[in-house]
């Protein structure tokens, strides 16, 4: 599982270069020191930042990673994938037309003390961040999109996180957040990315996290969330991607997840689910990916699973599943992958299996099927 969470987190850092040095008009003089001030605590081994100097280039809205609005005023720092140390020196929030500040895949340690204001998009991804997030008060309230994932970040989420109420994509993946997560959450009601992934998270999941009608992916999983899928959950009705996978969730499956009509993906793997898979799984036909394998689901495959016309990959392996295997799933035009293996199935295949589909992974060892192996696969 460790090996797991830090491939999810390895992501390749290169600097792709700054397409963002054109601008209208000269920059203004103040902006331009601090600027300077703000090179003078960063260590730059690349010397990325060689034209940020006087005398020579007096035009820093020309400057490496700088972009300008048309008063001259630096609006943009993309200062990503540059092998930069050192300290963020505080003068950076005398910017104060500043709205983007990137500083992802490089090698920063110490985090800002607190958040910038009137920001819109900050990414501080891929560093060594640690400490506690930033404290963002109503001064926050333009913030869009916040990206802080593979960082060394601690602590509990607070309370404030649900004052950012223009946000669109919070994530928070590949840190070590612990505590549970706080109801003001709900308040994100423009929320359409929420990633949590890869963190010491604890407790339930709150019902109010239902409430986030915007969200289309939710990935949550790698926690140690525990409890049930609140029945809530079917009321995000955007939702397209569901990952709670590898946790201590436990309980019985929800029937209301029927209700995502939107869902592509479902991963719920390596959990502690129980009871039956509901039939209503079967109203979800935008679902692409269900993966529930390494539960304690019982009772039989609803045949309802096999009213999913777009499913490619089927995956209920190393549950309880006992009886046999619906006929009807052999007409799953899309399916390639189907894991069956380790559950107390028995009866015979359908002997069509393959025939309708482009199957390319059939596993259905270590049950009791009899009769024989569909002709397809031999
Ligand atoms: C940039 O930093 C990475 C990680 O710290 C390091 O592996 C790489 O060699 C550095 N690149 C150069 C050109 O020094
Ligand atoms: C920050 O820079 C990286 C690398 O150039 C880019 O992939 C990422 O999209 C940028 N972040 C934002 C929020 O634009
Ligand atoms: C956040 O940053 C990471 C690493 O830079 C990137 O892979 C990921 O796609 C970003 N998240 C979003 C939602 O853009
Ligand atoms: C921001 O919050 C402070 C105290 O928390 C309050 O005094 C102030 O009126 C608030 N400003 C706005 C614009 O809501
Ligand atoms: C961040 O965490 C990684 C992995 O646990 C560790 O190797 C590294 O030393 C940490 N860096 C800092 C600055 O704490
Ligand atoms: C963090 O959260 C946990 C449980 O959610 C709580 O018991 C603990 O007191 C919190 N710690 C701090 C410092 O707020
Ligand atoms: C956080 O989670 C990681 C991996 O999921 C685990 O190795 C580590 O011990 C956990 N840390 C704490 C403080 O629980
Ligand atoms: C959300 O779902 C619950 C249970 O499924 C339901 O009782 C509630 O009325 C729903 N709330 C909204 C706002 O739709
Ligand atoms: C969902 O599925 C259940 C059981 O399969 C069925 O009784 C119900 O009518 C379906 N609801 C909708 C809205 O399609
Ligand atoms: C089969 O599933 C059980 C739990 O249902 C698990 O304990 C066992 O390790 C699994 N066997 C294999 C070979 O994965």
């Amino acid at each position: 599982m460790k090996i797991r969470v830090i491939v999810l987190f390895l992501y390749y850092c290169y600097y792709i270069g700054s397409t963002s040095s054109v601008s209208a008009s000269t920059g203004n003089g103040k902006d331009l020191s601090v600027l300077l001030s703000v090179k003078s605590t960063l260590i730059d081994p690349l010397n990325f930042l060689k034209d940020w100097k006087l005398p020579g280039n007096s035009d820093h809205c020309s400057w490496t990673g700088v972009q300008c609005n048309s008063h001259g005023n630096v609006e943009k720092l993309d200062l990503s994938g540059m092998n930069l140390t050192g300290k963020i020196s505080d003068s950076i929030k005398q910017l104060t037309s500043l709205v983007s500040f990137n500083v992802s895949c490089n090698g920063f340690e110490s985090l800002l003390p607190t958040s910038l204001p009137s920001l819109e998009s900050i990414d501080i991804s891929q560093n060594e961040f640690s400490g506690n997030l930033f404290v963002f008060g109503n001064e926050s309230l333009g913030l869009v999109h916040l990206n802080v994932s593979g960082n060394n970040l601690s602590g509990n989420l607070t309370e404030d996180l649900g004052n950012l109420v223009s946000l669109e994509v919070l994530d928070l993946r590949g840190n070590f957040f612990q505590g549970s997560l706080p109801r003001s959450f709900k308040n994100l009601q423009k929320l359409r990315f929420f990633g949590l992934s890869a963190n010491n998270l604890t407790g339930e999941l709150p019902r109010v996290l239902g409430e986030l009608s915007s969200l289309e992916t939710a990935i949550l999983g790698y926690n140690e969330f525990k409890g049930p899928i609140p029945p809530e959950f079917g009321n995000m009705s955007s939702l397209k991607y569901l990952d709670l996978a590898t946790g201590d969730l436990s309980g019985p499956l929800p029937s209301e997840l029927g209700k995502l009509k939107s869902l592509e993906t479902l991963l719920l793997y390596q959990n502690h689910f129980t009871g039956k898979i509901p039939p209503e799984i079967g109203n979800i036909t935008t679902l692409k990916f269900l993966d529930i394998s390494q539960n304690a689901l019982s009772g039989e495959i609803p045949v309802e699973i096999t009213k999913l016309k777009n499913l490619q990959l089927l995956n209920l392996m190393g549950n309880k599943l006992s009886g046999s295997v619906p006929a009807e799933i052999s007409n799953l035009a899309e399916l390639h992958t189907l894991e069956l293996w380790n559950n107390t199935l028995s009866g015979e295949l359908p002997s069509d299996l393959g025939k309708n589909s482009p199957l390319e992974w059939l596993d259905v060892s270590t049950n009791s099927f009899s009769g024989e192996i569909p002709s397809t696969f031999l």
